[in-house]
């Protein structure tokens, strides 16, 4: 048999999806991949049981239901300011993981170079090879995840670097860019004539005082920033598979292209159940981050209470646990063993980091209140099951 692509040989499991399948086997309760483990909101529910029976059902068109993308372009504009032209200017996609990989297409060539900031959502990585391009890493340094302003300037001015990828805020990291980093980003970008390709699924999870600045709005921006995002996170439904790209006419009419031949579109049924949760008014994103806060604060405070250091969230719903104390010199077999000794199953931080670091690992806490108190329980005298 001839060998497979070569393209796709280097990949590895996902080590979010292995540690997945080493907390059922130990029955330890999974804090690794992050999803909630609560309902959406009901109206969406309801209103997917509606559209059970009436439809849509068929193809939507393919770049996305009218009604979704209009609803979506209002939603976008009360938070950003930005005006979107719902017929020219959005995809609606397969997920922000879709938006991710056709804007990827649609920017790079084989060979050339994108810039991504590590630690690093892992399909970045994926992203970058299955369109031939080469990933630079450029360091966003731990416990504070800062980055060196003359390192990214080395990393984006190098030859053939086309985009830069922008997590924010940052899974795992929990990082909230700030507006001045986010224009220190957006001045490289113009410089060096990149486009930078965000990717904001956490935009409403954000803990004051932290806020969500969109580079898109910054000045000189809008033309060359590729917005992916996803109602995954914001409204509870990751299963449904909803995300979007929001970028300039010209753009985006690259981007339907490729969309269309990758998946041809997002679910005609979910978008038109999800419209109801794009048309929720503010109360909806202030009841969001409360929830958000209260699941956080009982997570950490938790953590703080048995001793455990760790790096306190900006944004997203991630923590990154510092495991030196342990003696561990490999990050995975720590979290085997926290998975079969304390029965809680996280992430070994070295699958999000391109340097060498292997003292962290991550937790989420999208979780019920129960949940959370179960982990902490469980978590309370890790120091003594988890003795070598
Ligand atoms: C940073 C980031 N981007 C994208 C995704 C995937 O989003 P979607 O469900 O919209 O494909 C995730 C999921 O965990 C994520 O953390």
């Amino acid at each position: 048999m001839k060998p497979l692509s070569t393209r796709t040989e280097s990949f590895t499991d996902s080590v979010i999806r292995r540690m997945t399948r080493v907390s059922d086997m130990y029955q330890a309760i999974n804090l690794s991949q992050g999803f909630p483990d609560f309902e959406p909101p009901k109206e969406l529910t309801d209103r997917l049981a509606e559209v059970a029976s009436v439809g849509p059902h068929q193809y939507a068109l393919t770049w996305g239901a009218q009604n979704f993308r209009e609803a979506l372009a209002k939603k976008q504009e009360h938070f950003s300011g930005m005006e979107i032209n719902p017929n020219e200017e959005i995809v609606v996609t397969c997920g922000s993981t879709e938006a991710m990989m056709a804007a990827m297409m649609s920017v790079c060539n084989p060979n050339d170079k994108v810039v991504i900031f590590s630690p690093f959502y892992e399909n970045y990585g994926a992203d970058t090879i299955l369109t031939g391009a080469q990933p630079i890493y450029v360091p966003l340094k731990p416990p504070t995840f800062e980055f060196d302003a003359d390192e990214l300037e080395a990393a984006v001015k190098q030859d053939g670097v086309k985009a830069l990828i922008l997590c924010n805020p940052s899974n795992p990291c929990g990082k909230v860019f700030t507006r001045e980093e986010l224009l220190m980003i957006a001045e490289l970008a113009k410089k060096y004539d990149i486009y930078v390709i965000t990717d904001e699924v956490y935009e409403h999870i954000i803990y004051k005082p932290y806020e969500h600045v969109y580079m898109a709005t910054l000045p000189g921006m809008r033309e060359r920033t590729i917005i992916c995002n996803s109602l995954s996170k914001t409204y509870s439904v990751t299963g449904w598979r909803l995300g979007y790209v929001i970028a300039p006419a010209d753009i985006c009419e690259r981007v339907k292209k490729v969309h269309d031949f990758l998946t041809v579109g997002a679910a005609a049924p979910l978008m038109e159940a999800a419209v109801t949760g794009l048309l929720f008014d503010d109360t909806y994103y202030e009841e969001l981050q409360n929830h958000y806060t209260h699941m956080k604060n009982l997570f950490t405070d938790g953590l703080k209470e048995i001793g455990l250091r760790f790096t306190e969230p900006q944004g997203a719903y991630y923590v990154l646990l510092d495991i030196s104390e342990f003696g561990y010199e490999s990050d995975m077999v720590f979290c085997e063993d926290l998975a079969r000794k304390v029965g809680v199953g996280a992430v070994p931080g070295s699958s999000f980091f391109r340097e060498d670091v292997n003292h962290l690992i991550r937790f989420h806490f999208a979780k019920r209140d129960e949940t959370l108190k179960a982990v902490l329980d469980r978590l309370a005298d890790i120091r003594e099951k988890m003795k070598k």
